[in-house]
């Protein structure tokens, strides 16, 4: 079986829809103190706080991301999904993994990329957004889509609301998605 990691930074909702899904995940890494370590710990799942301290415009984005590559090689990573993680890495992770991350997106690419989208299309006033998971390449939010779902905005959303319909639905897309992935890598 090829191995698995999961990155994340937030509540780690789709990483818990993973874990009940009995994905095999090989390691959950962080950026930051997020409970996808707590959850990772509860399932006995190996878990790496790779902390970032630097959030500047100076940040070594390249000095991090190797960090990341050197434990990914450590733990024989084949494959990574992030979900939710919120560092943009630097694209020598590609030397490495070329073709092998797969991302998550709240809204329909190639709409409304980037750190808000969920916010943006509530305010671009669309009518259906939904999610997509997609390999990751040098560019952000781009890259060949493995998956989309769509989600009808209501009347009365807001930006939680909104977004937690949406991932109501990237919670079972993505273990479907990652194990068609699995098999085409
Ligand atoms: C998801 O909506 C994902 O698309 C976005 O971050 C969210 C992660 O949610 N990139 P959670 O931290 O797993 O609850």
């Amino acid at each position: 079986m090829k191995k698995l990691s999961v990155f994340v930074s937030g509540k780690g909702s789709l990483l818990e829809a993973m874990i009940k899904d009995n994905l095999v995940i090989r390691l959950v890494l962080a950026d930051r103190n997020c409970r996808g370590l707590e959850l990772a710990k509860a399932a006995g799942i190996p878990a790496k706080l790779l902390r970032r301290t630097d959030f500047s415009p100076n940040f070594d984005r390249r000095a991090y991301t190797l960090q990341i590559v050197r434990v990914l090689l450590d733990h024989r990573i084949y494959f990574v999904a992030m979900a939710g993680f919120m560092t943009v890495l630097h694209q020598v992770i590609f030397e490495n993994y070329q073709g092998r991350i797969i991302n998550t997106h709240p809204a329909l690419l190639p709409s409304f990329k980037g750190d808000h989208a969920v916010r943006d299309a509530l305010a671009y006033g669309v009518k259906v957004t939904g999610c997509t998971i997609h390999l990751a390449t040098e560019k952000l939010d781009e890259g060949k889509i493995l998956g989309q779902k769509a989600v009808r905005v209501m009347p009365c959303d807001t930006e939680e609301t909104l977004h937690e319909r949406i991932k109501r639905v990237e919670r079972r897309l993505y273990p479907y998605v990652i194990r068609e992935f699995e098999k085409t890598i």
